[in-house]
């Protein structure tokens, strides 16, 4: 899988650092070379020798060597010279603390300098974990955002029980899913330029996550949609050359490198942002769930409770992948989802045409693995003129991949 890889693995001082010979043990096994370099703080967590034995190598901290090991073999600069060694850097875990001092260029140990001198274009993947408050403060995501527009693919940490015996988002990924990960980022990386470029010069807008619609000040309607398969797509479509503008409801993942985030809360702002954007692009997919209704009329402050039953008045929301359909020049795609349970490929044929598609994304609710909030996915694509094809249960990403494929082959035919 990862034959002959040379990745260097830089291990912060999070509780989750007891994971990583585990995953040295798994990269190894994979086919991988792997070097350690972990901080100071990382050895309260994971004993360096632990990681030493499993990578098969030396595992190192500080840029200066000890005065007492100087002698003239030593390679004084290994803080470069393993920049230029590494296919791939990984930094898992990453404390708020290391974050912050790879977002501000610090450079006083040798996981900061590596960073530093990786060798441009290598892929860098940033694995966050930490307590959930602590990755929802500001300053975390100020320098998560500033990671991902630096080139830094930084993977969203997954929600469970956590160290502190809290339940919420900050755990790092189990060893297994991490070398996935890796491995799909070294694949695209290797992949020919033409492949992968093929979105150069195109403007990809796309919609992600769930709209919330407000009953009262702290209140409001939504839906279990994570905003996973919008990301993605943004994700892959910035990787293949694509202008990507992102317009999103409420979700805690990362902004993918090189994407324009606009965040919005409901329906009315999702349309309001996407037609501000609609008509200079290329290629627009629909993968938010927008609530079908809204609150007639939404209260200030806080509605108190009364009645034993409540009755909420509920209108409509715009429309927007119909109204995208509609106003679309000949030169745009648009491209919508589907999440249906029954009748599924005929109603998404029925979506389709409805509301001028040129390519329907179908994903079923009610398969294990597919929809809401997991990683996975089980896609069904629907083109214009009828032509179908199904895939089988793939991660977001790997759809994300056949989705804007699928998409490029419109381009040929336009
Ligand atoms: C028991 C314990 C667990 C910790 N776990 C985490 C963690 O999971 N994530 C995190 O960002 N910081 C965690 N910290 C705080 C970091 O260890 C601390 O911020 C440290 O300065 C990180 O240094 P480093 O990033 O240079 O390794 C923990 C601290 C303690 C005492």
């Amino acid at each position: 899988m990862l034959n002959g890889k040379k990745i260097v693995l830089g291990v912060s001082g999070g509780i989750a650092a007891y994971k990583m010979p585990m995953l040295v043990r798994l990269l190894k096994k994979s086919g991988a070379e792997v070097k350690v370099i972990m901080t100071v703080n990382a050895a309260q967590f994971v004993a360096p020798l632990a990681l030493a034995v499993t990578s098969g190598s030396e595992v190192l901290t500080e840029i200066f060597p000890a005065a007492s090991i100087h002698n003239a073999e030593l390679n004084w600069t290994q803080h470069i010279s393993l920049g230029e060694w590494a296919d791939a850097f990984v930094v898992a875990p990453a404390t708020c603390n290391t974050l912050a001092r790879l977002a501000t260029g610090h450079c006083d140990d040798m996981l900061t300098a590596i960073y530093l001198s990786l060798r441009h274009g290598k892929p860098k993947l940033v694995f966050p974990s930490m307590d959930e408050e602590m990755f929802l403060a500001p300053a975390v995501q100020r320098n998560i955002g500033q990671l991902s527009g630096d080139g830094c693919t930084v993977f969203a940490p997954e929600h469970g029980e956590l160290a502190s015996g809290l339940v919420g988002m900050g755990r790092l990924p189990e060893p297994e899913t991490i070398v996935e990960k890796i491995r799909a980022a070294l694949e695209l990386h290797g992949a020919p330029q033409a492949a992968r470029k093929i979105y150069t010069g195109k403007k990809v807008l796309i919609t992600a996550g769930a709209t919330r619609e407000k009953i009262d000040d702290v209140r409001f309607i939504s839906n279990y949609a994570s905003g996973k398969m919008g990301f993605a797509l943004a994700s892959e479509a910035a990787l293949q050359g694509a202008e990507v503008v992102l317009v999103t409801g409420k979700t805690f993942l990362p902004t993918p490198a090189a994407v324009t985030r606009i965040d919005v809360e409901s329906a009315d702002d999702m349309l309001r942002a996407v037609e501000s954007h609609f008509d200079t692009c290329d290629v627009f997919i629909a993968a938010a769930a927008v609530a079908d209704y809204r609150p007639a009329a939404a209260a200030a402050g806080k509605i108190k409770k009364s009645e034993a039953v409540f009755d909420l008045h509920l209108v409509r929301t715009p429309d927007i992948l119909m109204q995208c359909g509609r106003r679309k020049s000949p030169s745009q795609l648009v491209i919508g989802f589907a999440l249906e349970v029954q009748n599924a490929e005929d109603n998404a044929r029925g979506k389709l045409a409805a509301k001028n598609l040129d390519l329907i994304v179908l994903n079923s609710a009610d398969v294990a693995g597919a929809g809401f909030e997991v990683d996975t996915n089980i896609i069904t694509l629907i083109a214009r003129g009828g032509a179908i094809e199904k895939f089988p249960l793939m991660t977001k990403r790997e759809a994300a991949g056949k989705i804007l494929n699928r998409i490029s082959r419109f381009f040929d035919e336009d």
